[in-house]
């Protein structure tokens, strides 16, 4: 998506059309190794990568400072409708910390990412994240709250759970990626 403004009112195109390259989603709780992995998948496979927390800021949609998360809250509306196009171009790889508000259609897969409850919390110290925010991220890891609100809002047989703790789970999971990809190409010969 481009940064410029007009582009966050271009009305929906036709829905459902088939893709020429498929779109993936790569969620987890914050600190789970989302964009680690995504950026990886993106300089391999030229997919797009849409870091969608800097996407947000980047075209003002973000409405306010949620004091008790300490995180920005998002106007999701004018965040799908800027997106809408370039999602329906397919060969995206969505990188967020939540999934229930994007349009089910939009994805032919989702990964969720997921750590041991002490390798968060390490890596978000290392942040910098301290009192109710640390422990928030943590609870929501330990909770599996994305991977529920995952099975929530999509089919079942498009999520996968990825173990993202160690570098080697890192490599593992870019095969994995990849092997979905290629699949993918082969069963959606146009
Ligand atoms: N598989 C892995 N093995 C070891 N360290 C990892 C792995 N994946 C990510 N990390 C490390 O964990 C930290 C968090 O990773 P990253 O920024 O990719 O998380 P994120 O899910 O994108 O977080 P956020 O939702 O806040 O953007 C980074 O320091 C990164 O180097
Ligand atoms: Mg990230």
């Amino acid at each position: 998506m481009e940064s410029e403004e007009d582009d966050m009112d271009c009305a929906p195109v036709v829905p459902n059309i088939k893709r020429d390259a498929p779109n993936i989603l790569i969620t987890g709780t914050p600190g789970v190794g989302k964009s680690t992995l995504c950026k990886k998948v993106a300089e391999t496979t030229g997919m797009n990568w849409l870091e969608i927390s800097k996407i947000a800021k980047e075209n003002n949609c973000l409405e306010e400072y949620d004091e008790v998360y300490q995180c920005p809250v998002l106007d999701e509306d004018k965040l799908m409708d800027g997106l809408e196009e370039t999602m329906c171009q397919g060969g995206n790889i969505v990188d967020y910390h939540s999934c229930e508000f994007f349009p089910e259609r939009w994805f032919d897969v989702v990964f969720v990412l997921r750590t041991d409850n002490t390798t968060l919390y390490d890596r978000l110290i290392k942040r910098g994240y301290a009192g109710k925010k640390l422990e928030d991220n943590v609870d929501c890891e330990i909770f599996q709250v994305v991977l529920d609100e995952a099975k929530n809002s999509y089919k079942e047989n498009l999520i996968h759970e990825l173990s993202s703790v160690t570098p080697e789970n890192l490599e593992q999971n870019l095969e994995k990626i990849y092997l979905w990809i290629q699949h993918w190409f082969e069963n959606n010969q146009t």
